[in-house]
């Protein structure tokens, strides 16, 4: 079964607290939070001030998605605020090393992320000092989109890398999983799902959280 991490970007902006206590209550345990800069992405979500601000509502693993030019320059201060996993996109400006580097540094778990056009082998220099793997399966900017379904190939060439290797990385995927295509992604060899609107969106989001979870068993 896959980890289902809802996406707070498709929560209610106008009562955070309480959407994530109540995403908590239906058994998520990793919470996935976007933080775009309006300069890598064409969109603006929250700072770490938001990531502080929920800390002390949740016990979830905050999975912190930097979609930033420079998150070198940001890393600290969302260690601080309380991120437990802190991924950034291979396509930034920033030095990757040093980014890893510094995650480490502040104790937390480092994840690389690739968009859709980013082909897998940008992961390979950094495959031994990272944790966490993050696979965009829409061009990041927003929720809601429908998935790019040939994204999912790439996954088999990443575990393939980390098998010769010796490493078990998780792998994340990213954008538009929803009921119909849960399994198909499983199948794929996703570990790790994020689903907003998926979730947020639904009227019941316990059967919602429930469903995705199951049928992503294969
Ligand atoms: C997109 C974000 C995603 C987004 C996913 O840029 O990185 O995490 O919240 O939302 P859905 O599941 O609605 O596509
Ligand atoms: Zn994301």
């Amino acid at each position: 079964m896959a980890v289902i991490a809802p996406s707070l970007l498709s929560a209610d902006f106008t009562k955070m607290g309480e959407e994530v206590r109540e995403i908590e209550s239906v058994g998520t345990k990793v919470l996935h939070i976007d933080i775009m800069d309006g300069h890598f992405v064409p969109n603006l979500t929250f700072g770490y001030s938001m990531v502080k601000a929920l800390r002390p509502v949740s016990d979830m693993i905050f999975d912190v998605h930097l979609m930033m030019t420079n998150p070198l320059e940001y890393i600290e201060n969302f260690a601080k605020a309380g991120s437990d996993v802190i991924t950034v996109h291979t396509e930034c400006d920033s030095d990757l090393g040093e980014c890893i580097e510094l995650i480490h540094k502040c104790g937390k778990k480092a994840g690389l992320s690739i968009k859709p056009k980013t082909q897998p082998e940008a992961l390979f220099p950094y495959l031994d000092s990272i944790e966490h793997i993050l696979v965009m399966t829409v061009e990041p900017g927003f929720g809601g989109q429908s998935m790019m379904p040939e994204c999912l190939d790439k996954i088999a060439a990443i575990k393939s890398e980390c098998a010769s290797r010796g490493l078990r990385i998780p792998v994340m995927i990213d954008g538009g999983v929803n009921a119909s295509n849960v399994r198909m992604a499983a199948e794929a060899g996703a570990d790790m799902m994020v689903a907003g609107n998926a979730v947020f969106g639904a009227a019941d989001r316990s059967a919602a959280f429930r469903e995705l979870s199951e049928r992503s068993e294969i």
